[in-house]
């Protein structure tokens, strides 16, 4: 009875062991996540300053291709160097494929119910997807003063930004935000497969 006791026990530590191990292979190593957080910092800095730049050599007008265009661009362009997918997600979009898969619309849920939203904030995991190991990561992207003019209340869109988004956009949900509100995130997926 004592053997039997001993070895149920051991068992049980093993099986113990071996849940806990599997809950740390989950997590993503510091290095893996900082190089995700760079590649997030990157895309997000180049795509501001192609967005104040035409805005102001250009005007707000013509800059209005540049959240579209240049977004994609960069999500090629990064996509391909870094070997990651890179791209913006809203639960209030303007471009339809910017819709959160559930995952990404669970991590939005957690940003959004965090009391502040700093320069640290961010989400990282690793998990299942078609088939591959990916770590997925994710960063707050939060409204900023210059971001009114084409996502705040209607009040401040200019009649000719209205236009084109109503004409490019039908379905725009991204309008009605106010400064220091969170707009979506930068979510990106690497696969790490050996
Ligand atoms: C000149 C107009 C304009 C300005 C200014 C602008 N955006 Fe956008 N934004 C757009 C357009 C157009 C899209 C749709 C992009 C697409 O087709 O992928 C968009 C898309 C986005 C998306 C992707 C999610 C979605 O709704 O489809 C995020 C996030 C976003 N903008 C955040 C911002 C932030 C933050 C700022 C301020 C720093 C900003 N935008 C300033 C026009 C603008």
């Amino acid at each position: 009875m004592k053997t039997l006791l001993i070895i149920l026990s051991s068992l049980l530590f093993v099986a113990f062991i071996s849940c806990s191990d599997k809950d740390a292979d989950k997590k993503p190593t510091d290095k893996q996540v900082a190089e995700l957080r760079t590649a997030a910092g990157d895309f997000m800095g180049k795509l501001k300053s192609v967005l104040v730049s035409e805005m102001q050599n250009n005007g707000v007008v013509k800059a209005v291709s540049v959240c579209s265009d240049t977004a994609l661009i960069l999500t090629e362009q990064m996509g391909k160097s870094k070997n990651l997918s890179i791209k913006r997600v809203s639960k209030k979009n303007r471009n339809p494929k910017n819709v959160p898969d559930a995952f990404e619309q669970s991590v939005l849920e957690k940003f959004q119910s965090l009391k502040m939203i700093d320069k640290k904030t961010e989400y990282a995991e690793i998990t299942r997807l078609n088939g591959n190991d990916v770590i997925r990561y994710m960063k707050p992207i939060i409204m900023q003063d210059e971001c009114i003019t084409c996502h705040g209340d209607n009040e401040y869109i200019p009649d000719a930004v209205s236009e084109i988004l109503n004409e490019r956009y039908p379905n725009d949900k991204a309008r009605g935000y106010s400064s220091g509100e969170l707009r979506g995130a930068v979510s990106i997926i690497k696969v790490i497969n050996n």
